[in-house]
């Protein structure tokens, strides 16, 4: 069943691929959906020792298990659960990381919020491309994808995510205890959000 924010766009089966406009100074990414030839990317993100535990990419680095997570990726726009991009660099095409957005589900009596996710691979990271990234799929969500309002949570530590998160425009409106499981611990987390503008 889409949820609010996909229903938006009509129930979309394909997953647009999205370009950092060519007048944009820096570095510029692509955002499109996971192919093959990225499953490298994929098994250096299994070994991080966080992306792993905040994400459903595979603890292991198995080929198997990381063209699966890719798989899976191309499930989620049919489920209705949201947008899984690969993230490339908008020159080379080559994947560096990876960008969700997950609609929240509003009723009468609750509103979970829609979010954003995102990591880059090891070998790729200070090169801007994280930044590029969430102000592209943000300013999309804003425009195209009928979102009035955009959370992210980050752990207080996570100081390259949460300078990401300002970079690409949110501020920080609350430091929520104990808000979310990271492995075996509840984390407390920043919020930050982004309107449009
Ligand atoms: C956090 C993460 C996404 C940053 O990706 P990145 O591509 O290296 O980030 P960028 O190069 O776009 O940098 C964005 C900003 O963060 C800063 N930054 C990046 N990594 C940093 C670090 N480790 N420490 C301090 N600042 C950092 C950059 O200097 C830049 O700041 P500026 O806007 O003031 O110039 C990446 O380190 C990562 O994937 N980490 C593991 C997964 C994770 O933490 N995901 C987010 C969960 S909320």
């Amino acid at each position: 069943m889409p949820s609010a924010g996909m229903r938006g766009l009509g129930n979309p089966l394909e997953l647009p691929a999205l370009t950092t406009p060519a007048s944009t100074a820096g570095t510029r990414v692509t955002l499109r959906a996971f192919i093959a030839a990225d499953v490298g990317l994929i098994q250096s993100a299994s070994r991080d020792p966080l992306i792993p535990l905040i994400t459903s990419v595979p603890a292991t680095s198995g080929r198997t298990e990381a063209l699966a997570f890719m798989e899976r990726q191309h499930q989620r726009l049919k489920s209705g659960s949201g947008w899984s991009f690969a993230v490339a660099d908008a020159a080379s095409n080559v994947a560096v990381g990876q960008i969700g957005l997950w609609p929240g589900q509003s009723s009468r009596r609750t509103s979970n919020p829609d979010t954003i996710g995102y990591w880059i691979g090891p070998d790729h990271r200070r090169q801007g491309y994280a930044g590029a990234a969430l102000a592209l799929l943000t300013e999309w969500a804003l425009t195209e994808a009928d979102m009035r309002r955009i959370h992210l949570y980050i752990e207080p530590w996570n100081e390259g995510s949460w300078r990401t998160a300002e970079r690409a425009g949110y501020r920080r409106d609350a430091l929520l205890p104990s808000w979310q499981k990271v492995g075996s611990q509840w984390k407390d987390m920043y919020r930050y959000i982004r309107t449009p503008l």
